[in-house]
């Protein structure tokens, strides 16, 4: 409640917020009050069993607020059940220009264009390295989301996540391809199941010979449902294990704001909770789904579930809702 009613409305009134997010993130990372007030942020505990790992409840934080995998300890303490760390691409690169997140709070929606700025999988792999050295939580599990570098041609993307993949693979409980962010030129083109056949066969065979591990495709709201049945026998083929749905949506009419890029929040919840219904039907529940979208309360958590979701994340919650946000998402 003070967060909603005082510290937001001062934070959004006053500053960019890409400006809010390094701020808000190193408070998170260094200062000694989220420790000592962390009690008091955890939900309940209903921990699930999903490809041989443990999750302490089904509530993640989704990919694209922790890209360096420098919050993970910070995110447990705010009560998650697990973190997708990146998209992590395999040569660092800077993202768009700035300004490049925006705010439409009368919808509850954030539009972003980031085009993935990150550190590079070389870097945030010594990095997760380093983290696994020296803070061991079996039930917290770290996914990986890896994209396409920025200056890999389309028909080299195949090499370019393969690179990322085998980089980062030891150091990440399961793995998410994201062929579906607006941001990136051309990238949501390998959604088509010719372009992807290519990348998920050469990260399954890469897969195979490190020692199976979860790979998951993410994909984007925007897609036909003829293409995600598509998608979901290349899945079935190549046995991927699971999938995320969805990404931010291209479709900008439930909004004023005039600004290109990725729409979160509100405006994409029920979108993504068709399609993660879609998914389940097609699939005859079989297929494990994350399902992420404009989750803010319980009851749109529940949506997700009752959807056929095994896993649920938010991002955009999290900015509107503050530090309470599991806590409240998880329990009615
Ligand atoms: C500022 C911002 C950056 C994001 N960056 C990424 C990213 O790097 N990789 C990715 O797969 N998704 C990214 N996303 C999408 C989220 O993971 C999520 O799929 C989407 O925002 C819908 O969930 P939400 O409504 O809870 O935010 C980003 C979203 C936002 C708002």
């Amino acid at each position: 409640m003070i967060y909603e009613k005082i510290l937001r409305p001062i934070l959004f009134k006053t500053t960019d917020p890409e400006s809010i997010h390094h701020t808000a993130s190193f408070i998170l990372k260094y200062s000694p009050v989220l420790p000592l007030i962390a009690p008091l942020l955890q939900p309940k505990d209903e921990p699930v069993k999903l490809w041989d790992l443990t999750f302490r409840n089904r509530l993640g934080l989704a990919a694209g607020f922790d890209k360096e995998a420098t919050l993970i300890k910070a995110f447990y303490r705010l009560g998650f059940g697990h973190t997708e760390v990146g998209t992590i691409t395999r040569h660092a690169q800077p993202g768009n220009p700035k300004p490049r997140v925006f705010r439409c709070p009368s919808e509850q929606g954030l539009v972003n264009r980031m085009g993935f700025p990150n550190s590079g999988a070389d870097v945030i792999a010594e990095r997760l390295t380093r983290l696994r050295l020296v803070w061991g939580k079996p039930d917290y599990p770290i996914g990986v989301n890896i994209g396409k570098s920025k200056v890999t041609e389309l028909h080299e993307a195949a090499n370019d996540y393969l690179y990322s993949f085998e980089k980062l693979h030891a150091v990440g409980d399961y793995f998410v391809v994201n062929v579906s962010s607006p941001n990136t030129p051309g990238l949501r083109n390998l959604q088509s199941v010719e372009s992807l056949r290519p990348i998920l066969s050469a990260l399954q065979a890469a897969n195979d010979k490190l020692g199976s591990k979860p790979l998951l495709l993410k994909i984007a709201p925007d897609l036909a449902l003829d293409d995600i049945a598509a998608i979901l026998s290349l899945i079935t083929e190549l046995k991927l294990h699971g999938i995320v749905a969805t990404n931010t949506t291209i479709d900008h009419s439930a909004i004023t704001l005039k600004e290109t890029g990725g729409l979160s929040g509100v405006p994409v919840r029920k979108k993504s909770t068709d399609i993660i219904h879609f998914i389940a039907k097609e699939t005859g529940g079989k297929l494990p789904i994350i399902g992420v979208g404009g989750v803010f309360t319980h009851d749109d958590f529940l949506e997700k579930i009752d959807a056929g979701a095994s896993l649920v994340q938010l991002y955009t919650g999290f900015i509107y809702r503050g530090p309470f946000t599991a806590k409240r998402v998880l329990n009615r």
